[in-house]
């Protein structure tokens, strides 16, 4: 794959941690499968999700891959923290699965598709190891539908998450606007400004805007998009 925007640095994991830990109920109250399914997490990364997902379905079997090596250490040692024992962590590209046809009940996929060249030869890749009448689980915002739909999934229901902040709610302030949202955008400023995509002092300027809203009277509002399909 390209080089995967966000990297792997800890500002990136601790982003990653803040977003997982701040939507856990928004985007998992319904991630919840039938009991002895067995769960592709496919880009599970430093397994921010898995520690959200992976006891909230104790009777089902989670096998866990990423492309880097390193996330996977992150993501065994946060399993073990939280003594969860029903993932296997293994290393591998979602373009070469290395199981057979059919092999998972369900696939779950979060924040992986929008970093990915092509998505939807990313969802045929994985649609080949799903079960007839499995589901596969994914978040690409409005692109979510019509690539399900142009990859034959039925059945699929897109639903928006939305993520509104204000004063009210401070851990969100904390949590979600500071060191989820505005960590993301703050991650990516040299490698958008070096490559000219933006000029330093507009990409600044966004930052003080967005560092505004969650200051006293500031408000953040923000949609995820959570689509199911069936095979
Ligand atoms: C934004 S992170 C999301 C991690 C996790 N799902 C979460 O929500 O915290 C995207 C992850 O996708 C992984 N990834 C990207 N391309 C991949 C591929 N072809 N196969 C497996 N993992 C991939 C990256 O290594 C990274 O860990």
């Amino acid at each position: 794959m390209n080089k995967y925007v966000h990297g792997y640095s800890d500002y990136e994991a601790n982003r990653l941690h803040d977003q997982a830990d701040s939507l856990a109920d928004l985007l998992h109250y319904d991630s919840v499968w039938e009991k002895g399914s067995v769960i592709l997490e496919a880009g599970c990364g430093i397994g921010a999700q898995t520690k959200i997902i992976a006891p909230k379905n104790k009777n089902s079997k989670f096998i866990s891959i990423d492309i880097s090596s390193e996330s996977l250490d992150q993501a065994r040692n946060i399993a073990d923290s939280n003594s969860i024992d029903n993932v296997a962590f293994q290393q591998d590209d979602i373009f070469e699965l290395p199981f057979g046809d059919e092999y998972f009940d369900h696939i779950f996929l979060s924040f992986v598709l929008e970093h990915i060249p092509n998505p939807m030869q990313a969802l045929s890749k994985l649609k080949r190891v799903l079960k007839t009448k499995g589901t596969g689980d994914a978040n690409i915002g409005r692109k979510l539908y019509p690539l399900l739909n142009q990859s034959s999934f039925k059945e699929i229901k897109v639903s928006p998450r939305q993520v509104y902040v204000d004063d009210s709610n401070p851990k969100w302030v904390e949590g979600f606007t500071k060191n989820t949202f505005t960590a993301m955008i703050k991650g990516v400023s040299k490698e958008a400004v070096s490559k000219n995509i933006i000029s330093k002092k507009e990409f600044d300027k966004g930052i003080k805007d967005l560092n505004r809203t969650a200051e006293g009277g500031g408000t953040f509002c923000y949609t995820f998009f959570k689509g199911i399909g069936t095979k």
